[in-house]
């Protein structure tokens, strides 16, 4: 997207103030795996509306960038509690905001989609895509809370969207109000591996003589006729045959998905 993407004056200062490579490097050079986009990190942080003094929950601690941001958006008044389910991450994340001088931050390893804070929070973002949206998230959250997470809105694997929920009066009160397109991995109770074949949703899986992975998710391979499912991904694999699809040359594939 060549567009030029603006934030809120307070995103935009803790962009300024945070050096996103003092986390995101590695020591080759190359940039952590587990590192979201800064653009849609900033998009995300500007639908969570955060102000100083909140208390947040941060689900996907990762290289710790984002974290950063949180802990400058909520200064000294404010805390910051961050889980990740890698304990590797989370040493490497708490490593290098100490250096950072960042103190208003609790850092957690284990599943955050079931984990809790330990106190009522006023913001809860997730970097991982969640199957459903926690049923304690209503509980752990204080009146008005808004909560930012990409969560899975149909059953096939990959789709999903980033949801921007508010909690009323109410613990079972929730409401959406905003949707937003953006592309991450599961969050899982596992530490993966790897990020080709989903950890949810695939219907069926082959891997081609290369040994690599390819993988189907479709509602018809459910229904008791999948006896032939390899054989299809086989197909898949190996044929070279080309079909027109659904968009035109002008189409951007992005809109269509
Ligand atoms: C896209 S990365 C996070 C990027 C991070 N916000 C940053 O600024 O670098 C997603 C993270 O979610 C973590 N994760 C996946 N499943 C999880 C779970 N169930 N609980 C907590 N963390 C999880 C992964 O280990 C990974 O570090």
């Amino acid at each position: 997207m060549a567009t030029a993407m603006t934030f809120s004056p307070t995103v935009q200062h803790a962009l300024h103030h945070v050096t996103e490579i003092r986390y995101t490097l590695q020591g080759d050079g190359s940039k952590l795996p587990q590192t979201s986009a800064p653009e849609i990190i900033a998009t995300m942080l500007d639908l969570l509306q955060v102000a100083p003094g909140h208390r947040i929950l941060e689900i996907g601690t990762g290289s710790g960038y984002s974290t950063a941001l949180l802990s400058h958006l909520v200064g000294d008044t404010g805390h910051v509690t961050s889980i990740d389910i890698d304990p590797d991450l989370t040493r490497r994340a708490a490593q290098r905001l100490r250096a950072d001088g960042r103190a208003n931050i609790t850092l957690l390893s284990g599943d955050g989609v079931i984990s809790v804070a330990g106190h009522p929070v006023d913001r809860i973002i997730a970097w991982a895509s969640l199957e459903r949206i926690p049923h304690m998230w209503a509980r752990q959250t204080v009146p008005g809370a808004i909560m930012v997470t990409p969560v899975q809105v149909t059953d096939l694997a990959k789709t999903f969207l980033v949801v921007r929920v508010h909690r009323g009066e109410h613990h079972a009160s929730l409401t959406a109000d905003r949707l937003l397109q953006a592309g991450f991995a599961e969050a899982s109770p596992e530490i993966l591996d790897q990020w080709i074949v989903p950890p949810r949703g695939v219907d069926a899986l082959t891997r081609d003589a290369d040994e690599r992975p390819w993988w189907l998710s479709a509602r018809w391979l459910r229904s008791g006729g999948g006896q032939n499912e390899s054989e299809l991904l086989q197909q898949l694999v190996t044929s070279r045959r080309q079909a027109a699809g659904p968009l035109d040359e002008q189409d951007d594939a992005a809109d269509f998905y």
